[in-house]
């Protein structure tokens, strides 16, 4: 496969003037790799970012993703559609919106869905660039219809905000007391990370009366906002989003960005703000969890997933051509004032035969390490879990869980390929002190989503293990049930 030089040029050049048989070549080699997953959405090639336009509409899941085909590049982008009837088992639908006019030509950008009217419509951020480079950020519309037709809106809804510099993106679409709203990613002209709140007018995709800044706390936010969400949980207003370059002494984060979220007591749109109820709080403690989409789905509950994997970070699997992974699809609740995220009850429907151990004797993990892994660790233990371990017991994925101290250490220096390394080896976790606490931990391959007491952590990270650490064991006696995961359709 030819190593490519990624100029502009070819970053940007539209998908039409790629040789067909350079894709396919690509997909072959994809195919190929050791790091593909059983039950994660992942790309056939190329790279996935974020989660778009998660939605249920004309009796289906509809779910689309950032995409760029032709290398593990941040290139031009569009939107790939899959659709499911349990969130669990998606097909594909192929290309949603690619950049193909004046409002789009460097990229479709994300964004989100609302049904309206009988058909679905896609909000997204066109990414145009001038000759001269200058970026123009557009907010667009496409309608999708109940015969799975997609079209573009001729016009941008939202023009470029004078408030804001080139950086406003990601306008996420919310019905509210009968109204629907958007909130969009923004730079202020101070270079603040920014959330604009704008109201629909009757009905009217065209006109939007712009209400300002959303108002929810007087510190700084860094100098991006992207991939904002509000969601109401019970009627409890849970601003989800991405601040980059946040104060790392106003906010602790170890990865490159955080996504936080934000639990309020009330959303006043006409003051356009929410009385903060809670501090900015890490939505996942992993290494590698980003842009997390969330919406108030017609069955009464509110969805999640994420994208697995971080802006300016290099992966290993780079070098194959394909990069990034979605989340498991989670449910949000508050409990006692917390949010709660675990993957939704038809998850359960990939469990296997279940096999119960004790781990004090290693045990092989279930092929292709498609597994889920449950365990309760009790008040007052230290307790050492390996998982991806070799035979020599050198190599693995160590968690350390410390419940007399209320600690949760995941190291993973000797996961595998080593990556990110100036973003640290390991992540504590605070946990209860003499609590026992309940793990769920889903195994993927090349991922792993850990679950603190069915959701009040979640731990989402990557590993690349080589093909000896195939086993799993513990220093302890760990009474433990281990499903193996079924493959999911899109995982080829
Ligand atoms: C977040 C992000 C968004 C942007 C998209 C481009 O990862 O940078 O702000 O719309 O990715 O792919």
């Amino acid at each position: 496969m030819e190593n490519i030089e990624w100029t502009k040029q070819l970053k940007y050049q539209p998908y039409s003037k790629w040789p067909t048989e350079y894709q396919k070549r690509l997909k072959k080699r994809v195919l190929n790799s050791f790091f593909r997953m059983n039950y994660h959405i992942q790309p056939d090639s190329g790279l996935l970012n974020d989660p778009n336009g998660f939605s249920f509409f004309n009796g289906k899941w509809h779910l689309f993703y950032q995409y760029f085909p032709m290398g593990a590049i941040h290139g031009l982008k569009s939107w790939f559609h899959l659709t499911s009837s349990d969130l669990i088992n998606w097909e594909e639908q192929g290309y949603a919106l690619i950049p193909d006019n004046q409002y789009d030509n460097c990229g479709v950008y994300s964004g989100s869905a609302i049904e309206l009217n009988g058909k679905l419509l896609l909000f997204y951020t066109g990414n145009v660039r001038t000759e001269e480079w200058k970026r123009i950020p557009y907010q667009n519309g496409a309608w999708l219809d109940t015969e799975n037709n997609i079209s573009k809106i001729q016009t941008p809804l939202i023009y470029p905000n004078e408030n804001y510099t080139e950086h406003f993106r990601d306008p996420m679409l919310f019905n509210y007391q009968d109204k629907v709203y958007a909130v969009v990613g923004a730079q202020d002209k101070m270079l603040s990370g920014r959330i604009a709140l704008y109201e629909m007018r009757e009905e009217n995709l065209h006109e939007w009366e712009y209400h300002g800044n959303l108002n929810f706390t007087d510190n700084n936010l860094g100098h991006m906002i992207e991939c904002p969400n509000l969601v109401f949980i019970n009627n409890i207003p849970v601003l989800i989003f991405c601040p980059q370059g946040l104060n790392r002494d106003y906010h602790f984060y170890e990865n490159v960005y955080p996504n936080v979220y934000m639990i309020g007591k009330s959303f006043d749109p006409q003051d356009c703000s929410i009385t903060p109820n809670s501090n900015l709080v890490n939505i996942d403690e992993g290494f590698d969890l980003y842009a997390t989409q969330a919406f108030n789905s017609p069955d009464g509950r509110v969805l999640s997933i994420s994208w697995i994997g971080l802006p300016d970070i290099a992966y290993p699997t780079d070098s194959e051509g394909w990069s990034g992974c979605l989340s498991l699809v989670k449910e949000l609740s508050i409990i006692d004032g917390k949010l709660i995220q675990y993957p939704v009850e038809e998850t359960k429907s990939l469990r296997g035969k279940a096999v119960f151990c004790d781990l004090i004797d290693v045990i092989k993990a279930p092929e292709k390490h498609s597994y889920e892994l449950e365990t309760e660790i009790a008040a007052n233990k230290k307790v050492k879990l390996t998982l991806f371990a070799d035979s020599e017991k050198t190599k693995g994925l160590f968690l350390t869980i410390d419940t007399i101290n209320g600690y949760l250490v995941v190291d993973r220096k000797k996961s595998g390929i080593s990556f990110a390394k100036e973003f640290g080896y390991t992540r504590t976790i605070r946990i209860a002190k003499h609590k026992k606490i309940k793990l769920n931990l889903f195994v993927d391959n090349s991922v792993i989503e850990i679950y603190v007491n069915k959701g009040e952590k979640t731990i989402t990270s990557r590993i690349f293990p080589d093909i000896t650490q195939e086993y799993i064991y513990s220093d302890q006696y760990l009474p433990t049930t281990v499903w193996p995961l079924g493959t999911t359709r899109l995982a080829k």
